[in-house]
Formats: structure tokens, sequence, C-alpha cells
């Protein structure tokens, strides 16, 4: 199988902190791994350089030719005055010009209906429960067809009934459309159950494996 992602020799350094030193990993096309790592092991800054938008002190990420990277962001509260419908959240991930064409309107019902959100469509985001406003930034990451989707603590703040329809949403991606999964987590539990291999950051290097074999008593 080829690899969708190629991590070389990373480093990231603060004036005054050393985050992690020559981190090399590759993610295969259609993999599904959990990053794990105590609070401030730089998960998200992690995932930040792998979207571009923090530049590391050195090494280079790479993403297999044509490959197109979504991205579900931690859980944040929307005001409940926020005036957009569930749909119009959607439809922003859409170049302006194309939003009411045939084909994006198509590919937005396919995406309500994979993501359960139909009925709700018509809701504010305000107004949407926290599961649904995370299954919304889902579909929006969706709309551009990603073939790797990178989670940052998706499932934080979500009831465990929200968490398992999402990530069993997440997982049917994988399956049916082998999408590649990064998901970075706290929640060891439900990395093992939805997950394939894990990346541990810790001492400012990387570990991994096969999320089985992985030992709850290795992260703190
Ligand atoms: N631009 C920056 N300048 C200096 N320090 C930074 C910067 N960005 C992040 N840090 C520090 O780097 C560390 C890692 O932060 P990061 O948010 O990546 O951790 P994390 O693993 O995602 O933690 P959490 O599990 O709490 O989300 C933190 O101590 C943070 O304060
Ligand atoms: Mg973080």
């Amino acid at each position: 199988m080829e690899d969708i992602l190629t991590v070389s020799n990373l480093t990231m350094h603060f004036e005054n902190k050393d985050l992690f030193d020559d981190l090399s990993f590759s993610l295969p096309e259609g993999s599904m791994t959990a990053l794990l790592g105590a609070n401030g092991t730089g998960k998200t800054t992690m995932v930040n350089i792998l979207l571009g938008m923090q530049t590391p002190t050195n090494g280079s990420v790479k993403f297999a030719k044509g490959a197109k990277v979504g991205y579900v962001p931690q859980f944040r509260n929307i005001d409940e005055d926020y005036p957009l419908s569930i749909r119009s959240f959607i439809e922003l991930n859409a170049p302006f010009f194309k939003r009411r064409s045939k084909h994006i309107r198509r590919h937005i019902n396919h995406i309500l209906k994979d993501t359960n959100l139909t009925k709700i469509q018509n809701t504010r985001m305000g107004e949407a429960s926290g599961g649904q406003k995370q299954r919304a930034y889902l579909a929006q990451a969706l709309l551009d067809h990603p073939d790797i989707i990178i989670l940052d603590e998706a499932t934080a703040s979500l009831d465990p009934m929200a968490k398992e329809e999402l990530m069993t949403l997440i997982q049917h991606l994988n399956h049916k459309h082998k999408m590649t999964v990064f998901f970075v987590t706290h929640d060891i539990p439900l990395a093992k159950k939805y997950m394939k291999n894990y990346l541990l950051l810790k001492n400012k290097s990387v570990q991994f494996g096969k999320i089985e074999d992985l030992q709850e008593e290795a992260i703190g």
C-alpha cells in the first residue's frame, strides 16, 4: 500500500521550549491512526504543521500527489445566534460561484444523508446539539472529497452516544471510501475501538504500533 503522508525528521522548537525532535513516520493510504500523547506534547502543533498552518523548525511533510486533506477541529461553542443553517454551513466549503450548482447541491444532499443531517439541514447551527455541530463540521470537510481526514479531539466534548455515532461514521467513510483517518484523542477506549494504529508523542519523540498493543500506562 502506498503512503498518503510521509513525515521526515520533523523538529519543532519554540523560543522557550523544544517540543519534539527529529520525528519520522508515515501513514499508509486507507489507514486509521490515533495520535496520542499527554497534554502539551505537541499533538495540535503537529496537526497545524500537517495542515501547513505552522512552520516546523526542521524536517518535511509530504502528502501523496493530489491527496486532499480534510480537517475537523475540536468542537468550539458556536454562538446561539449564529445565523447559518446546517446546510449553509456545509456549503461554506464550496467555492461561492458553485454553491448553487446542481452538482454541488446533489453532493451536499448525499453528505447530509451520510452524516445523518438531512432532517435537520435547515436548523440553525446555533441551535444544533454538540453532536450535530460536530457532524456538520465533518460534513463540511467532506464536501471537498478528502482522501485523508484529520480530527483534532473531535469527540472531546460529546456525550457517549454522540461519540459513537461520529466514530461509526468515520469508520464507514474509511471502509466505503478508503479515506485515511488521523484522529487526535485522549480517549483511549474510543481509539482502541475504532482505530487500527497509534502514534504516541512522548519525550519529544514518537512511538508507534498497533493500537491493540498499546499499554495505557505508556502514555502519561
Ligand atoms: N506558537 C507557540 N509558541 C510557543 N509555545 C507554543 C506555541 N504553540 C504551542 N506552544 C506550546 O507547545 C506545547 C504543545 O502545545 P499543543 O497544543 O501542540 O499540545 P497538545 O498535545 O495538543 O496538548 P492538548 O492535549 O492539551 O491539546 C504547549 O506547551 C504550548 O504552550
Ligand atoms: Mg491539542
